[in-house]
C-alpha cells in the first residue's frame, strides 16, 4: 500500500483536523476539459468507460489540470443497469438511453443478478490501474447511483421531464418496485464493496432524483435502500458519502443513514444544515455550478460565502452543488480550486 501524500479529503470526511478545506468537483472528469474532449473524440463514452487505460487517463486529468484534492473514477451510474442486461446508449447532446425500459414484474425477473467481479470487471480494473497511476498523490473515490435514481432511469428509459412513468410504476405496482429496488441495492452494495477492494479510498452514492419524492416516499423508496447498501458495504474505514439532490425535509434521517458525509446542493444553507446535522456527519458542497460562468471576482466572493457559511473547523469538503457544466471555462474551475485552497486556511487555525 502506497501512503497518500495528500489525505485532506479523507481527514475532512472523518472530521479530523485539516490545514485547509479540501475540494473536488462532481463531474470533474468531463467535457469542459479540452483534454477530455480530445480523448472522447477518438472513442465513444461507453468504450471509454470499458477501457481501463482511457478511464484512468481522464480520471487523472483534473488532478493535473485543475488541482483538486481527490480523484473520482471515470465511469457512469448506468453501468449497473447495463450489467443487469439493459442496452445502454449515450446519445450525443441528449443524454443516456436505456432500451426496453422496465414496466412490470416480468421485466424485473429478466434482469440479471450481477457479480461485479465478473460483469463489471472493467470498472474494477480501471480503479486499480488509476490507483497505481495516481501513485498516492490524492485519494480515489468510487461511486454508484442510489437504487431509486437507478430505477428512475431504468423505468423512464433515460432522462425525463415529467417522470410520469416512474411515478406510475411506484404508485400502481409498489410491490414490483420494491422487488426491483432490492435487486438493485444488492448489486450496488456488492459493486461498492468490490470497488473498495480494488483500491477506492471512499465511495459516493448519487441520489440525483431523491428530490422527486415526498418526504415519506423518499424514506420508503430511496432512503431505506441507501441504508441497506451502507450497512452491507464491506469496508475498513473508507468513508461513505451520500449526495441526495433536492432533499430538504429528511436531513436528520439522512444524517442517520450510516453515511460519514452528506452532499448538499446549492439550494441549502451550509451553516444551517451544519447546525442541524453537523455533529453527526461531515458536509460536502455546495456552490451553485453556474457561478463558474461568472467573473473571477464573483467566483471568489461566492466561494468565500460557502466557506463562511460552514464556518470554523473540519468536516467540510468543498464541492459544487451538482456536476460541473460542459461549457464552463477550465481556468474558472482552476481558479475556484486556488481560492478554496487559500481562503479556507483561516477556518482551520
Ligand atoms: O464525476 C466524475 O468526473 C466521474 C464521472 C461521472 C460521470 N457520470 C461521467 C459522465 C459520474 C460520477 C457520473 C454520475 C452520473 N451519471 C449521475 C449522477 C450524478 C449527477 O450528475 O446527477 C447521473 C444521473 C448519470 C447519468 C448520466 N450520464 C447522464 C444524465 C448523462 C448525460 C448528461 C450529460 O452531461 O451529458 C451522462 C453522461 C456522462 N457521464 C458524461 C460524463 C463525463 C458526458 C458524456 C460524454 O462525454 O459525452
Amino acid at each position: 500500500m502506497i501512503k497518500l501524500q495528500n489525505d485532506l479529503f479523507l481527514r475532512a470526511c472523518k472530521k479530523m483536523d485539516v490545514e485547509r478545506t479540501p475540494i473536488w468537483i462532481m463531474r470533474q472528469a468531463g467535457r469542459y476539459l479540452p483534454e477530455y474532449r480530445a480523448v472522447r473524440e477518438k472513442s465513444d463514452f461507453i468504450t471509454m468507460c470499458k477501457t481501463p487505460e482511457l478511464a484512468a487517463e481522464v480520471t487523472i486529468q483534473p488532478i493535473d489540470l485543475i488541482g483538486v484534492d481527490a480523484a473520482i473514477i471515470f465511469s457512469d451510474i448506468l453501468v449497473i443497469p447495463e450489467a443487469m442486461g439493459m442496452k445502454l446508449e449515450m446519445i450525443e447532446s441528449r443524454g443516456p438511453k436505456l432500451y426496453d425500459p422496465i414496466r412490470n414484474a416480468d421485466d424485473v425477473i429478466r434482469l440479471r443478478e450481477i457479480d461485479p467481479t465478473k460483469n463489471l470487471k472493467y470498472v474494477l480494473e480501471a480503479v486499480s490501474l488509476t490507483k497505481r497511476e495516481l501513485n498516492g498523490r490524492v485519494p480515489l473515490i468510487g461511486f454508484a447511483g442510489s437504487p431509486w435514481t437507478l430505477m428512475t432511469y431504468m423505468v423512464e428509459g433515460g432522462g425525463s421531464k415529467s417522470f410520469s412513468e416512474i411515478k406510475k410504476f411506484i404508485y400502481n405496482q409498489p410491490k414490483t418496485a420494491h422487488t426491483l429496488l432490492h435487486k438493485i441495492a444488492d448489486a450496488v452494495a456488492d459493486y461498492l464493496s468490490a470497488k473498495i477492494e480494488a483500491g477506492a479510498d471512499a465511495v459516493q452514492i448519487f441520489d440525483t432524483w431523491g428530490g422527486l419524492l415526498s418526504p415519506l416516499d423518499f424514506e420508503e423508496f430511496s432512503l431505506y435502500y441507501i441504508e441497506k447498501i451502507i450497512s452491507r458495504i464491506k469496508r475498513k474505514d473508507e468513508p461513505v458519502i451520500v449526495f441526495a439532490k433536492g432533499v430538504h425535509n429528511n436531513l436528520k434521517k439522512l444524517a442517520n443513514c450510516g453515511a460519514d458525509v452528506i452532499g448538499l446542493d446549492w439550494t441549502m444553507e451550509l451553516g444551517k444544515v451544519r447546525s442541524q446535522i453537523g455533529s453527526k456527519v461531515a458536509l460536502q458542497g455546495n456552490l451553485d455550478p453556474t457561478i463558474l460562468y461568472a467573473n473571477k471576482e464573483k467566483i471568489k466572493a461566492e466561494a468565500v460565502k460557502v466557506l463562511e457559511s460552514y464556518g470554523n473547523g473540519s468536516g467540510h469538503i468543498f464541492n459544487l452543488g451538482h456536476g460541473i457544466l460542459p461549457d464552463v471555462l477550465p481556468e474558472n474551475a482552476k481558479f475556484l480550486v486556488e481560492v478554496v485552497k487559500e481562503e479556507s486556511k483561516i477556518f482551520h487555525r
